[in-house]
């Protein structure tokens, strides 16, 4: 197992010698390498089992460090740079010679974004290099929220997890880029909302379409954020329990609790308040522990469609079998 411990100076030494190291952000836990050496980047895609066609993101601890690989710096970059970072927006920005071309996939533009985190920031800031980080998870699976959730599925695979406690957001970062007209676009929906980016843009944001022929953001492809439980997500739960009355059932409902004639092995609700807020920071978690637990059938509620429950809804409806209804 890795060692879970706050000690940024040794996860310095591990880093500076081309070795991985989990840590936490404001979003969820990443799976960390010096984001200037192929061979300790080549090492996250094999830990993890993700395709080499899946680009990485580099983390930076301040906008000054970051300019050096990106070529273009917009008043738009500045603005949104300005506005939310630290925090959780990636940018996609034409990225400059000395970002190796295994960050990208070989494609043309880096994502980029400097994470609210005190331990990671931190870090970042004794490092003379940025760090590449996806999620710390397997290849496909639920994002970690926890250090936990981490040492149970890469633990053998890495000496180090940074103990960050729990991700204070729980849901991964929203992806802009600008396309080929110019316009802001969102290429992965998350905390930070289309209204929030069309606010301090003064503008119209448009949503980046996955069914589109060009493979421009591999991990906007469905089949990820999977538990291993057969998983549907409905908006009509008490009529998914019924038609799924002879399986062992679990739930993960959005703010109300389902009691019937049907008996389900293990139920969460999210938030009773019906908060989005508290339903992104535990969900994760929750599907977790109910995949842990041999159920036949996952079901979870989905959430309202506004504010940040689009996010929410998005990744649900890649985590599910079936999509909404
Ligand atoms: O909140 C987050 O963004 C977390 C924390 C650790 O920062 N990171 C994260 O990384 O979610 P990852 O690798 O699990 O997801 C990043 C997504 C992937 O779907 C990837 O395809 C996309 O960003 N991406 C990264 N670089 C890209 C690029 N140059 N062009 C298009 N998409 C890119
Ligand atoms: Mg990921």
């Amino acid at each position: 197992m890795a060692i879970i411990t706050k000690n940024i100076q040794g996860a310095k030494t591990i880093l500076d010698d081309g070795g991985l190291v989990a840590i936490p952000t404001e979003t969820v836990y990443g799976l960390a390498a010096k984001g200037t050496d192929p061979d300790a980047l080549a090492s996250i895609f094999k830990t993890k089992g993700r395709p080499s066609n899946n680009p990485l993101i580099l983390h930076f601890s301040d906008f000054k460090t970051m300019e050096p690989y990106v070529k273009v710096i917009t008043d738009e970059v500045r603005l949104l740079a300005n506005t939310f970072w630290p925090g959780p927006l990636t940018l996609l920005l034409p990225k400059t010679a000395i970002v190796p071309d295994v960050v990208t996939a070989g494609l043309p533009r880096v994502a980029v974004r400097i994470p609210d985190h005190k331990l990671t920031l931190g870090l970042l800031k004794k490092l003379d290099y940025p760090l590449a980080a996806p999620s710390a998870n397997p290849s496909g699976y639920i994002s970690p929220t926890k250090p936990s959730h981490v040492n149970i599925q890469l633990g053998d695979k890495i000496p180090m997890i940074l103990d960050g406690g729990n991700c204070e957001k729980g849901l991964e970062s929203t992806i802009l880029g600008w396309n080929d007209d110019g316009i802001p676009t969102i290429y992965r929906k998350g905390i930070i909302t289309k209204g929030d980016l069309e606010t301090v843009l003064n503008k119209e944001v448009c949503i980046y379409d996955s069914h589109s022929q060009t493979l421009e953001a591999p991990g906007m492809l469905s089949s990820h954020y999977a538990p291993n439980t057969r998983t549907l997500l409905s908006s009509t739960i008490s009529e998914k329990i019924d038609e799924n009355k002879h399986l062992k059932i679990g739930l993960i409902s959005f703010k109300n609790a389902y009691e019937g004639d049907v008996a389900i092995t293990k139920e969460i609700v999210l938030s009773s308040d019906g908060a989005l807020d508290e339903v992104a920071y535990k969900l994760y978690a929750a599907m977790r522990e109910l995949d842990g637990l041999g159920l036949d059938v996952l079901l979870i509620e989905k959430v309202p469609d506004t504010g940040i429950g689009e996010a929410i809804n998005d990744r649900l409806t890649r985590s599910a079998i079936t999509g909404t209804e």
